[in-house]
């Protein structure tokens, strides 16, 4: 069986970490390989959608007719992201640091004294502003990567971030999550959950792309 065209749609995609610098030499990042958000944007692209692939700094081949664009920034994903705008859809598959130096410095920060303490600042919401935005996507999808609880984090990341779907994974264990080539994943609306998986990363982005049209407005 052929999997469901998505000839006509236009589907921004995040992927991979962001990187906030500290000084020149040092950054604060979260863990991402890219994996799963470039098997998600190379699964579409094969459908025939056109594909926006924001990608953190990740070390992946750009999957065939997929429009990449790279950024380093939670801020600079940010300004990719709705730049990107509009879409269809958009899944945030990206790691992006919840938080940010307040500054960088400009020269290497010399170790003087035993403890440091650095002043880090919020980083831009990308997937609840994408949500509200004026030109929203039809469709909003975000991930949520979750050590425990994951249902009760899951939910209320759909309801506060206001998206349509949240593709949950268990991260720390091995076999799903970040770096790893598969994954498990349940995927929350509003009034169901369906459970994905474990299967190859690849596996799973089709599977998700399929739910996601399922539940997709004609
Ligand atoms: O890249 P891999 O190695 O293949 O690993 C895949 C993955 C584990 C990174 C991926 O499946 C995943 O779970 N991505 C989301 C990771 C994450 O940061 O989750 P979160 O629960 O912190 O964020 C929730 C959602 O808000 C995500 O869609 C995230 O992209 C988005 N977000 C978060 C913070 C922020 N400032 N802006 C955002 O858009």
């Amino acid at each position: 069986m052929s999997a469901a065209s998505l000839s006509g749609r236009r589907i921004v995609v995040s992927a991979g970490p962001t990187f906030e610098d500290i000084d020149p030499v040092r950054f604060i990042g979260n863990r991402s390989s890219g994996k799963m958000g470039f098997a998600i944007a190379e699964a579409a692209a094969r459908r025939g959608a056109k594909v926006v692939l924001v990608a953190g700094p990740v070390s992946l081949a750009t999957p065939a007719d997929v429009e990449r664009i790279d950024v380093r920034s939670a801020r600079q994903m940010r300004e990719a992201v709705i730049a990107a705008l509009p879409a269809d859809a958009y899944i945030g598959a990206a790691a992006v640091a919840d938080y940010a130096p307040a500054v960088i410095a400009p020269g290497k920060i010399k170790k003087k004294d035993e403890q440091l303490t650095l002043e880090l600042v919020r980083t831009p919401d990308i997937l609840a502003e994408v949500a509200v935005h004026e030109r929203r996507p039809t469709v909003v999808v975000g991930f949520a990567a979750e050590t425990h609880d994951v249902e009760f984090y899951a939910r209320g990341k759909l309801e506060k971030k206001r998206v349509d779907m949240i593709a949950a994974n268990r991260v720390g264990v091995a076999g799903s999550g970040f770096e790893s080539d598969d994954n498990a994943l349940t995927v929350y609306w509003a009034d169901g959950a369906l459970a994905l998986g474990p299967a190859p990363k690849t596996q799973l982005a089709d599977q998700l792309l399929d739910l996601i049209l399922t539940r997709w407005p004609a």
